[in-house]
């Protein structure tokens, strides 16, 4: 076995799947042999000998089977040196890897997004629930995190919004955790308030889509922070006062035990995209004089409260994830710098993820959105606030998003909008990236 056929054997490997091991270099004198199709054939090969798994000096020919067996089912890429025989193993985490945080284990590093779907009465998830987040289990997304879902009714964005204020509400909801687990997943669930950008009609259905909703129409007298209204279109809010604060403080509370009873495995606590608790964040819409606002830690005390009361009702084993718009893209806004320091205060009082988006405050920000556009905030704050993260927004293939993983900018990768068209992304992936460790379609479909 030369040098050449061995560095080959990497190529082959990279070459199908660009960019799934970025890190992977070569010599530039390398040059495809003429026994490409033989080599590839073997990337298929049983189990790698002791001799690659050691990582070392790879000069036998098992140990190039070794090496494409390695490279497909283990979390390591190989850096094939320069006018060497060696393969230097790299470490890097897979998109297919597990991900563990707490007592939890992710089956992969795929995340379904939270998403509203608005279709609940009454805060009730109904049937469509159950197929849009079971289909996405049967799919292989790791961790499933249902919509935006209100803790109070004032809480809702619109009255079609899912809820978790009454006990009622927790049914339905453990049937389709039931589902989620039988099929691999892990059930999480945002909990959320709308704040001053509640009360509004749903996106479809309807004649004005998200156009505020009138008392005499079903809609309700919306709160925040301070009495701004978020654009003209919307009415100003009632502004907290300090035992309504605590209110809603109880109400989170609450329903993080109700998520307790449903199922649930993971809660994230909805401070983002304009919504009650980054409205106390911004400066952009906290105008208060009080403990709440102005300063930073002030403005910051309505989440850290908010998390350290749920943190405390949640069980131990399980994570709680905090989702943040990491900026307001709005000069005098809340910016990346303040979301870093966040995200180590939440560390300290024990969220184990921040899920990292942007946006939402106010309807004027200049937002350059584009493929991966959100991806520096979630490398920024894992590395500033040494804690993880994910990376969401405008990712739509599995190439893209195992980079995010592999190259550390990222724990997880969720997404939204490709999430709804290709409900099966992962086990299609795996199929795709010869992923031995990727999900795959249940008995069931087995002969897809
Ligand atoms: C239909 C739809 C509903 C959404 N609902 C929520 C939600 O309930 N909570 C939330 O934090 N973000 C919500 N989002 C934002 C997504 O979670 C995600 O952050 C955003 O769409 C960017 O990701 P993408 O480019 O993969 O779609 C929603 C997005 C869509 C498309």
């Amino acid at each position: 076995m030369t040098t050449v056929q061995l560095a080959t054997a990497a190529f082959i490997s990279h070459r199908r799947n660009p960019g799934y091991y970025p890190n992977m270099v070569l010599p530039r004198h390398m040059n495809v042999p003429a026994n490409m199709g033989r080599l590839r054939g073997q990337a298929g090969s049983p189990a790698a000998p002791a001799a690659a798994r050691a990582a070392g000096s790879l000069h036998h020919k098992d140990c190039l089977r070794g090496v494409f067996t390695f490279i497909y089912t283990r979390s390591a890429a190989y850096r094939v040196l320069p006018a060497a025989v060696e393969f230097e193993r790299i470490d890097m985490p897979n998109l297919f890897d597990a991900f563990t945080l707490r007592g939890v284990v992710i089956r992969n590093r795929l995340a379904v997004s939270p998403m509203c779907m608005y279709s609940s009465h009454e805060g009730l998830a109904g049937d469509w629930h159950l197929v849009h987040l079971g289909s996405r289990a049967v799919g292989g997304w790791g961790l499933i995190i249902c919509e935006a879902t209100a803790v109070a009714p004032e809480g809702r964005i619109s009255p079609h919004d899912a809820g978790l204020w009454r006990d009622e509400h927790i049914a339905p909801l453990a049937r389709i955790n039931r589902f989620i687990k039988t099929y691999g997943g892990t059930p999480a669930i945002q909990l959320a308030h709308a704040g001053r950008k509640g009360s509004t009609e749903r996106l479809f259905n309807t004649t004005q889509p998200g156009a505020a909703l009138s008392p005499e129409r079903g809609g309700w007298q919306v709160v925040g922070p301070s009495p701004i209204a978020f654009d003209d279109r919307s009415p100003a809010p009632h502004e907290l006062n300090l035992a309504e604060i605590k209110q809603i403080q109880g109400a989170f509370v609450a329903a993080a035990q109700r998520a307790i009873e449903a199922g649930y495995e993971l809660v994230e606590i909805h401070a983002a995209h304009g919504y009650l608790l980054h409205e106390f964040l911004s400066p952009l819409c906290n105008h208060r004089g009080d403990a709440y606002g102005g300063s930073f830690d002030n403005r910051v005390r309505m989440v850290l409260e908010t998390t350290e009361a749920v943190r405390a009702a949640w069980p131990d084993k399980l994570p709680l994830a905090v989702r943040l718009s990491c900026s307001d893209w709005t000069d005098g806004g809340w910016s990346l710098e303040d979301s870093v320091e966040l995200a180590r205060r939440l560390k300290a009082i024990g969220v184990d993820i921040i899920d990292c988006s942007s946006g939402g405050a106010v309807p004027h920000a200049k937002i350059p959105v584009g493929p991966g556009y959100q991806v520096p905030f979630a490398a920024a704050i894992r590395q500033q606030a040494d804690i993880a993260t994910g990376a969401v927004g405008m990712i739509t293939d599995a190439t893209a998003a195992s980079e995010i993983i592999a190259s550390g900018k990222a724990d997880l990768v969720l997404m939204a909008r490709q999430a709804l068209r290709e409900p099966y992304l992962p086990v299609h992936a795996a199929r795709q990236m010869h992923a031995a460790s990727g999900p795959q379609l249940p008995g069931q479909y087995g002969r897809a």
